[in-house]
C-alpha cells in the first residue's frame, strides 16, 4: 500500500520534548480516510502523552483537537467524500456494543479508529493521540472519526470542538441537562469550564457563576455570559455561590478542574436535589473522602461527563451552525495561532495558564 510523507510532531519518550518529524501516512484502506489537518488545538491530553500520564506506547503522534478536509477515502465508505470539510472525533460510534444497542450512542464502548498505523520513516509504528493524531499535515483516522460541519467555519474554531471545547458544552447541555432558568455554577474556567458557561448561557440558565483562583479566567468567563465571577483563592467558592442562590446553592455545578478539593466545592455549592457534573480529569493517585451521610441526604445526581456526553454526529454541526449565525462565541476560546514547529512553547504557556487554546495552523 502506498504511503505519503508529511510533518508530525511525536513524543518519542517520557518527558522527552516533542519533535518535528517524517510520518508515513498510509492510503486509506476500507472503512478509513486521509484528512488533511488545517488546524489543530493544544490540549491537557497532549501533554499528558508525553509526560507518560496516559499510557507508554511511546511514540505518540500528537494533536486531537482537528478539523481539515477530506482528501481520500478507502473502500466502503460513504458517509465522507473527497473535499469534505470535516471535525475530528474520538467517538466514531459503533452501532453494535451495549451502550449503542440501549440507544445511548453518545456512551459507546467501542469506538472506532484507523486499522493501519501511521510510522516513522524506519516503520516504527505510533500511537496516534486519542486515536487521531493531528498536530501533522495529514492524519490516518477511521471514516467514523470525520463529522462533515459548515465549510464556511474556520478551522481554527471547529477543531476546538473536536475536544476541550466539546467537553465543556456538553458538560453543560447533555451531562448536566442545564435548562432555562437554572442556576449554575463553573469551577474552574480553562477552556473547558469557560466552554460549560457558553453551554449554560446557551441553554437559558439565569444565573451562571464562575469559580477560578485566576482574575484572568474569570474575565474571560464573565465575557462570555457568566453573570457572577468568584474567585476562590480569597473567597470560600460554596459560601459565595450559596450566598448568590438565596441560601441555597446551584441546581447545576460543573466541576472543569479535576481535584478532590474542587470537587468537594462543588458537591457542597449544590442545592439540595442538585446535580454535580465532573468533567476535569483527575489522575490515578487522587482521592476523595465524603461523608457518605451527605451523599444520601444532599440527594440529586453526582455525574461524570466523558467527552461532554457529545454525539459528533448530532452536536458539531449544530454548534458550528450556532457559532456562524452568531450565537455562541467559539472565536474566543482561540487565544493564538502557532505553527507546528511551537508546541512545546504553546506547552509552557498552557501550563502557566496564560491561554484559553493555543492552535497549531497546517
Ligand atoms: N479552584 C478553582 N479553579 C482552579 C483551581 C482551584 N483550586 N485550580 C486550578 N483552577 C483553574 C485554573 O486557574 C484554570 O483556569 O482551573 C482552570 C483549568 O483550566 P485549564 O488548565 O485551561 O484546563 P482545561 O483545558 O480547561 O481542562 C480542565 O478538564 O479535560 C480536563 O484534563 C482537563 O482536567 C482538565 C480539565
Ligand atoms: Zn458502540
Ligand atoms: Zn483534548
Amino acid at each position: 500500500m502506498a504511503a505519503q510523507q508529511v510533518r508530525g510532531v511525536i513524543a518519542p519518550g517520557k518527558n522527552e520534548p516533542v519533535q518535528v518529524q517524517t510520518i508515513l501516512v498510509p492510503d486509506p484502506g476500507p472503512g478509513e480516510a486521509v484528512v488533511r489537518v488545517e488546524a489543530c488545538g493544544v490540549c491537557h491530553t497532549d501533554l499528558h502523552y508525553k509526560q507518560g500520564g496516559i499510557s507508554d506506547d511511546y511514540p505518540f503522534l500528537l494533536g486531537h483537537e482537528a478539523a481539515g478536509v477530506v482528501e481520500s477515502v478507502g473502500e466502503g465508505v460513504s458517509e465522507v467524500a473527497p473535499g469534505d470539510f470535516v471535525i475530528l472525533n474520538w467517538r466514531a460510534v459503533c452501532g453494535q456494543c451495549r451502550a449503542c444497542r440501549r440507544g445511548r450512542p453518545w456512551y459507546c464502548f467501542d469506538t472506532h479508529n484507523a486499522q493501519q498505523r501511521m510510522t516513522l520513516t524506519d516503520g516504527t509504528a505510533l500511537s496516534p493521540a486519542l486515536g487521531i493524531g493531528a498536530f501533522a499535515e495529514k492524519t490516518l483516522v477511521a471514516a467514523g472519526q470525520c463529522t462533515k460541519v459548515d465549510p464556511s467555519a474556520s478551522p481554527a474554531v471547529a477543531g476546538l470542538l473536536g475536544c476541550g471545547v466539546m467537553a465543556g458544552i456538553g458538560a453543560a447541555l447533555n451531562t448536566g441537562n442545564v435548562t432555562r432558568g437554572d442556576s449554575v455554577a463553573v469551577i474552574g474556567c480553562g477552556g473547558v469550564g469557560a466552554a460549560a458557561v457558553v453551554g449554560s448561557r446557551l441553554a437559558g440558565a439565569a444565573r451562571i457563576i464562575a469559580v477560578d483562583i485566576d482574575d484572568r479566567k474569570l474575565d474571560t468567563a464573565r465575557a462570555m455570559g457568566a453573570t457572577d465571577t468568584v474567585n476562590s483563592r480569597d473567597t470560600d467558592p460554596v459560601e459565595a455561590i450559596r450566598a448568590l442562590t438565596g441560601g441555597f446553592g446551584a441546581d447545576v455545578v460543573i466541576e472543569a478542574v479535576g481535584r478532590p478539593e474542587t470537587y468537594k466545592q462543588a458537591f457542597y455549592a449544590r442545592d439540595l436535589a442538585g446535580t454535580v457534573v465532573l468533567v476535569g480529569v483527575p489522575t490515578p493517585e487522587m482521592t476523595l473522602d465524603l461523608p457518605l451521610l451527605d451523599v444520601f441526604g444532599r440527594g440529586g445526581a453526582l455525574k461524570s461527563s466523558w467527552y461532554g456526553d457529545c454525539l459528533p454526529s448530532r452536536d458539531f454541526p449544530m454548534l458550528i451552525d450556532l457559532h456562524q449565525q452568531g450565537r455562541i462565541d467559539l472565536a474566543a476560546f482561540v487565544t493564538e495561532t502557532i505553527a507546528l514547529d511551537d508546541l512545546e512553547k504553546a506547552f509552557a504557556r498552557m501550563h502557566q495558564g496564560d491561554v484559553l487554546r493555543s492552535v497549531v495552523m497546517l
